[in-house]
This record gives C-alpha cells, sequence and structure tokens, in this order.
C-alpha cells in the first residue's frame, strides 16, 4: 500500500525496527479549530479522524500496543462546556468506532482514573472494554484521566497495602496500570510543543521522542508513518556507545 512517500514496505522491511509500542500525545485540536475561526471542540471532534489513522496504521503494520493520551487529569480543569463536549465525543467516539475495533481485532485497555468519568462516558467505556476484552490483536490503551505521577503514588500505595517491604524495577512495573507491557520505544507528541504533560513518566525513560508542528486533526495515516521512519534511523544506546551496539 503506497501512503504519501513511505509505503508499509519501506517500513515493515525489518520487523524488528517496527515499534511494538508506540504511546502519542494528541495535541493541538484547540489550536486547529481556533486557526480557521471555529470553536476548540471541533478540533476535538476533527481530532477522531486522525486517531483512526493513527490505529489503522498500527494495526496494519503489526505494533502490538498503541497508548493514546485522550484526556489528561489536568484536563479537568478546562471550562466545564469544553470537558462536557470531550465526554460527549467519546461516548459518541465508542459508539460509531466499536464495531471497526472488533474488525480489526483490537483490545480497548483504558489507563487512568476512569471512576472519574461521567455516567454515560464510564458506560461506553465499560461496553467497548467488555466488548472487546478477548480481542488478541493489537491492544489499545486508552489514556482518560490520566496523570504519570498519580499512576507513580498509586502503584507505591498498592505496594504498601500489599504488605511489600522491598521491590525492584520489574515489580514495581506490574502495579502500574497497563501492567508488565513493554515501554514505549516512540513517543510522538503534535503541536510542537517539547513536553511530556504528565504522560508515561515511568514508561518513557528510554523512549524516542518525535515531535510534530502539525496540529493534530492534520496529523494523518502519512505522517504517522513518518514519524516511524524517522524512529527507524535512529539509534538507540542505552547509555552505551556507538561501538557497541553496532
Ligand atoms: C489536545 O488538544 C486534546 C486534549 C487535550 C483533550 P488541545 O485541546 O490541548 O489543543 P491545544 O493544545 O489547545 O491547541
Ligand atoms: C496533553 O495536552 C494531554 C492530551 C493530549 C490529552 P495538553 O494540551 O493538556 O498539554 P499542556 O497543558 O499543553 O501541557
Ligand atoms: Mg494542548
Amino acid at each position: 500500500m503506497n501512503i504519501g512517500k513511505i509505503q508499509y514496505s519501506d517500513l515493515t522491511r525489518d520487523r524488528s525496527r517496527i515499534p511494538s509500542h508506540i504511546a502519542v500525545i494528541m495535541d493541538g485540536n484547540g489550536r486547529w479549530a481556533k486557526r480557521q475561526g471555529l470553536n476548540r471542540v471541533n478540533g476535538h471532534n476533527e481530532g477522531v479522524n486522525s486517531a483512526r489513522d493513527a490505529i489503522e496504521a498500527s494495526v496494519d503494520l503489526g505494533v502490538k500496543y498503541l497508548t493514546l493520551y485522550v484526556f489528561s487529569k489536568e484536563n479537568w480543569n478546562r471550562p466545564e462546556f469544553e470537558v462536557n463536549c470531550l465526554m460527549a465525543l467519546l461516548v459518541e467516539t465508542i459508539f460509531k468506532e466499536i464495531d471497526s475495533l472488533m474488525e480489526k481485532n483490537v483490545k480497548v485497555v483504558p489507563i487512568g482514573e476512569i471512576d472519574d468519568l461521567p455516567r454515560d462516558a464510564r458506560k461506553s467505556l465499560d461496553d467497548v472494554i467488555f466488548k472487546t476484552e478477548n480481542n488478541s490483536g493489537m491492544t489499545l490503551f486508552l489514556a482518560i484521566s490520566y496523570s504519570g505521577r498519580e499512576e507513580i503514588v498509586k502503584a507505591v500505595n498498592r505496594i504498601i497495602n500489599d504488605g511489600i517491604k522491598s521491590i525492584d524495577e520489574d515489580i514495581f512495573k506490574n502495579y502500574l496500570y497497563a501492567g508488565n507491557i513493554p515501554d514505549p520505544e516512540l513517543m510522538i507528541r503534535t503541536g510542537g510543543d517539547l513536553r511530556i504533560s504528565n504522560f508515561l513518566l515511568w514508561q518513557c525513560a528510554y523512549t524516542e521522542l518525535y515531535i510534530s508542528d502539525k496540529f493534530w486533526p492534520d496529523f494523518r495515516k502519512e505522517d504517522f508513518l513518518a514519524a516511524i521512519a524517522d524512529y527507524q534511523k535512529r539509534e538507540r544506546r542505552f547509555g552505551k556507545t556507538s561501538e557497541q551496539i553496532r
């Protein structure tokens, strides 16, 4: 399949160079809308298309885990109208996309404080979790009401409650929302800001960062593939020298 300049086959020539886990900070919806004189909410609506593209491309490439930053804990502090629209969009999007997620054999798993969600949003989320539970393809982690610091503090509290006196990194990791899955090899942020915004703080210790100046609604399949192509050119040294890893 030919998408823009980069083809799937360019990326899959060496399967070991396909990230097993990609995380995405889908930022810039508000600015995208403002740029064309629209309400911020229109940007969120449009951003759904880019999320669908990212999911499709990931499934097609055989990415095992995709984590999308949908709504941060801090995003609750936005104007009530915007928060309500985002919650309504979550319900609508799950309703519209659930069949396609089933077709693609995608399993949806939330990470974050989903008990904070309003009842209808929580119900939609529960529906898609339940329906896709036995799917064996890609796992789609939806970070909703998510805070990286809170995830770490909650993990520590659960460890204390379990009466564990001493831990190592592997034990600790099991207490994070997603448990023992590979750290993201690649983290994409759109909208041009050079920060992590409280996303996957533990997990991104050695993650390759790819920042795009495009706003999320403009970041479509070819851009997602370009991010992976860029990742494939990186030399991941993990503290070693170049010579050691060649
Ligand atoms: C990201 O886009 C979506 C959410 C945070 C929910 P923004 O709404 O943050 O868009 P900008 O950054 O204001 O342009
Ligand atoms: C990060 O974007 C959260 C999501 C994309 C869901 P923000 O727009 O909330 O991040 P900051 O506030 O600019 O750091
Ligand atoms: Mg933003």
